[in-house]
């Protein structure tokens, strides 16, 4: 049997991380996890039950009371987030939740929250782990990293795409200033900000297709399991 080993994908929103993830660990055979996902699920307990995210004592309370689980879905092929028991999958891609999760992933007692689960995940390798820090705190020993990235207005639009088929009266602008607002708190935050690890194999999409950055990104992965 070959090597089993870790693959992280990190970037700015709307790369098309989640995207090539999913691919590599379908063609690997490996587990895909969206740790966005997490944080958002996270983001829509913390709105939902109206924590007071600016008192650590309150933000405490609540990550005692989250559950947080990956469940495979054989119907759909790929494995669906849990938050206490409920499929919140679709629900956490929303605006709403968008709009506050650069804000809520920043917090320290999240990030270890959630870096902890994450680690447990990654126990055994064979998984393809997609976010802002895995290449550089959760996996820093990981034998593939990946950091992609895009033009901006190559990302706007293709997220518009995705929210506008799930909500039509949405904007460009939202859009934008929404992907603005979290690049820019993603990157400047003191806690794990988005950086490209040293050792990352950078992967600029703005000009290729899915499939192209598909068969770059598995030749890269069929070498490190080589060796
Ligand atoms: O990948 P995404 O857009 O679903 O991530 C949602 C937010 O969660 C993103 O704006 C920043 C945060 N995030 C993070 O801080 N660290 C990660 N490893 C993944 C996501």
């Amino acid at each position: 049997m070959s090597k089993k080993i870790i693959i992280t994908i990190d970037g700015y929103s709307s790369c098309g991380k989640s995207t090539l993830a999913r691919q590599l660990a379908d063609a690997l055979g490996y587990v895909y996890v969206d740790s966005g996902a997490m944080y958002r699920a996270i983001t829509l307990y913390f709105l939902r039950h109206h924590v007071d995210w600016t008192k650590d004592a309150e933000v405490k309370k609540a990550l005692a009371r989250i559950n947080i689980e990956f469940l495979y879905r054989p119907e759909k092929g790929v494995s669906e987030i849990y938050l206490n028991g409920e499929n919140v999958e679709y629900i956490i891609r929303d605006l709403v939740v968008a709009e506050k999760v650069s804000e809520i992933s920043a917090l320290r007692e999240v990030r270890e929250f959630a870096v902890e689960q994450q680690r447990k995940i990654g126990k055994e390798k064979g998984i393809v782990m997609d976010g802002r820090d895995i290449g550089t705190v959760v996996f820093p020993d990981a034998e593939l990293k990946i950091f992609m990235t895009a033009d901006n207005a190559v990302r706007v639009e293709r997220r518009f795409k995705e929210l506008y088929q799930q909500n039509p009266n949405i904007t460009i602008e939202e859009v934008k200033n929404n992907l603005e607002m979290r690049d820019y708190i993603d990157t400047h935050r003191p806690v794990s900000p988005l950086r490209k690890a040293p050792d990352a194999l950078v992967l600029d999409n703005t000009h290729i297709s899915c499939e192209e950055q598909f068969n770059i990104a598995l030749k890269w992965a069929k070498e490190r399991i080589k060796n």
